[in-house]
């Protein structure tokens, strides 16, 4: 078990405030650098109603070297989680340069601040996105990765090289990369969870819009995909399991493995109609639906081969489809504006 502090960036946003959570549950002691750009400080009392323990929070930006260094002078650091980042595939078309500063940029501060101050342990949230429109189904982690079509994932897949360039030449670091599949649902107790700005992005969070009736029926992208009933297929994990294989993959880094990259996903492909039916059965709300044309973007199918996160950390996914709609819903139910009061 690690003596000092786990440093959790990003760490007041949607898979940082669940695994904040988890952190505290295992004992570990938490500081939370945010700058707030994509998440409320209410969060941090959410998390300490739920864990009965305050993680520290410090309101700064990752870029900011100077605050970083304060950070890492005043706290016995052992590991990073590094989750801080923007991760808006459209805006990131629009804006390429702010993803490339804020996202790369953090990540090369926060490297530099680790070496300084000698902490060896780092965990990145890397996303299934580096493997673009996959060559197989489901995806191993040596699939080939980087052949990627929008800002957001050219930065996961730049971090990642940087990640691997540094792994080479410092044999003493143990990096973890976890590659994420689509996290939904949120904490049992409803207080913490997905708070999308403005009209969601995302399928899971519009359809529990769709169910407090702040929108009228979910815009279903496309039927004539190469899938089960021609709507998109992705691995949708609970935000709760995937919080607790970052708990697993700190675990494995005091074993001191080096460089080591998991899939975290449930290895179950679940198309658009199957996520509204199995909403709509799970919590008796009616989710009106219509069938349009495809995002620009998209891919048929996206799910995981997690074997080797199984094999090495002995993580696996605890939660089904049932829990992730029936937590999503109790999340938004109970937080119809999310986290404004
Ligand atoms: P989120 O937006 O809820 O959390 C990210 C947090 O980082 C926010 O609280 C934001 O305020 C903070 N942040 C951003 N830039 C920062 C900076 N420069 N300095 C300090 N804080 C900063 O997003 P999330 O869904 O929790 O995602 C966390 C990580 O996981 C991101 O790196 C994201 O790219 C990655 N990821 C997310 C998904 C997903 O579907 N949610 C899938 C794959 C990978
Ligand atoms: N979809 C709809 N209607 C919507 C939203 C989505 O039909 O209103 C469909 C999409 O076409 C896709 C599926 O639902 O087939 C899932 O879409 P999401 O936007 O929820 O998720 P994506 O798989 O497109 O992308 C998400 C994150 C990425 C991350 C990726 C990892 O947004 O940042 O998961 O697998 F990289």
């Amino acid at each position: 078990m690690l003596k000092g502090y786990v440093l959790v960036t990003g760490g007041t946003g949607y898979i940082g405030s669940h695994t904040v959570v988890e952190l505290l549950n295992n004992d570990y002691k938490v500081v939370i650098v945010d700058n707030l750009c994509n998440s409320k400080a209410l969060v941090v009392d959410r998390i300490e109603k739920i864990a009965h323990k305050r993680p520290d929070f410090i309101e700064a930006d990752v870029r900011d070297k100077e605050k970083m260094r304060e950070i890492f002078k005043n706290y016995p650091i052992d590991a990073v989680i590094h989750f801080a980042g923007l991760k808006a595939v459209g805006e990131s078309v629009e804006k390429p340069q702010l993803y490339y500063d804020n996202n790369i940029g953090s990540t090369e501060v926060l490297l530099e601040v680790m070496k300084e101050f000698n902490c060896k342990n780092i965990v990145f949230s890397s996303s299934a996105t580096v493997y673009g429109n996959p060559k197989r189904i489901p995806i191993f982690e040596d699939d080939p990765t980087g052949e990627v079509t929008n800002p957001y994932a050219e930065t996961k897949v730049k971090i990642e090289i940087i990640l691997k360039e540094l792994a080479k030449i410092d044999s003493s670091m143990n990096i973890a990369i976890l590659r994420y599949f689509n996290p939904i649902g949120a904490h049992k107790s409803g207080l913490i969870g997905e708070d999308p700005n403005g009209i969601p992005n995302n399928l899971m969070p519009y359809i529990t819009q769709v169910a407090i009736g702040k929108l009228p029926f979910v815009h279903v992208f496309g039927s004539d995909y190469k899938t089960k009933d021609g709507t998109g297929v992705r691995d949708y994990i609970h935000v709760v399991d995937l919080a607790l294989g970052h708990v697993a993959t700190l675990k494995k880094l005091e074993q001191n493995p080096g460089l080591v990259i998991y899939n975290l996903g449930t290895g179950i492909g679940t198309s658009v109609i199957e996520l509204i039916e199995a909403f709509k059965m799970a919590n008796k709300i009616d989710i009106p639906y219509r069938i349009e044309g495809r995002r620009p973007g998209d891919i048929d199918e996206c799910y995981a081969n997690c074997d080797k996160a199984f094999r090495e950390m002995g993580w696996k996914t605890k939660y089904n489809m049932v829990d992730c709609c029936k937590d999503s819903w109790n999340w938004q139910s109970h937080n119809p504006k999310g986290y404004e009061e």
